[in-house]
């Protein structure tokens, strides 16, 4: 079962997921495996993060009769992927959704202050009328997801979700901090943040682990 551990941050731990987390974090597992893995995951987190969704229903009309149907309802979805390894995730959430919509964040951070520095920012118009879904494997410091978060709100967007694989208490305390309106969906809350930011036990360097650019 899901389970909240504060009103806003839901640990999906399906059996699923967590099997194939313990694969990821496993430091033998190798960089095709690791990708192939992160976009199953996505997959069944994409279906737990849109739970909810509203459902209208529509005429159509079947070889047998017309009926009216459930849809989704409202505009598109957007999904925000934190580059790089947002995208791993991204992957994943489009084979489920292929029509949403998608909004790049460039966001490293740097290695000695941790502290963010972004490099790109390209979003669908209409952010204002749509649900983001920001996505990023790693929430450490949440140096990054607060600061995409801050970006896309200015650029309008007020119905927002972030989506990770692993997160650190810290992270998570900071996060909901600065965005107490923003509800997290994550597989694992790890123990804690090592003195260089990362994530323990954690899985390395998700971007790395991903590309192979180590
Ligand atoms: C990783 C990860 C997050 C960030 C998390 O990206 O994908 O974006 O670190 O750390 P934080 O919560 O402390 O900000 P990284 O900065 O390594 O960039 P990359 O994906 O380009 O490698
Ligand atoms: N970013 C990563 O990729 N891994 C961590 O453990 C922390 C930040």
């Amino acid at each position: 079962m899901n389970h909240k551990v504060l009103p806003n941050v839901t640990v999906v731990d399906h059996p699923l997921i967590q099997h194939k987390l313990t694969i990821m974090r496993d430091k033998e597992t190798s960089i095709a495996g690791f990708r192939r893995l992160l976009r199953e995951i996505a997959h069944l987190l994409c279906y737990e993060v849109t739970r909810d969704l509203e459902l209208e229903m529509i005429p159509i009309e079947t070889p047998m009769q017309q009926m009216e149907a459930p849809t989704i309802k409202g505009k598109k979805l957007v999904f925000a992927s934190i580059l790089r390894a947002g995208n791993g995730l991204l992957e994943g959430m489009l084979d489920l959704v292929p029509a949403a919509r998608v909004a790049h964040i460039g966001i490293y951070r740097d290695h000695e202050t941790l502290q963010p520095v972004e490099y790109y920012f390209k979003a669908p118009s209409n952010l204002e009328d749509r649900l983001v879904i920001v996505v990023d494997p790693m929430l450490a410091t949440a140096n990054s997801a607060t600061a995409a978060i801050d970006k896309l709100k200015e650029r309008g967007a007020n119905k927002i979700r972030f989506l990770c694989l692993l997160a650190a208490p810290e992270g998570v305390e900071r996060f909901t901090h600065a965005h107490p309106d923003v509800p997290i969906f994550t597989a694992a809350i790890d123990d804690h943040l090592n003195d260089k930011g990362y994530i323990v036990p954690g899985l390395g360097d998700a971007g790395d682990r991903m590309y192979g650019t180590k």
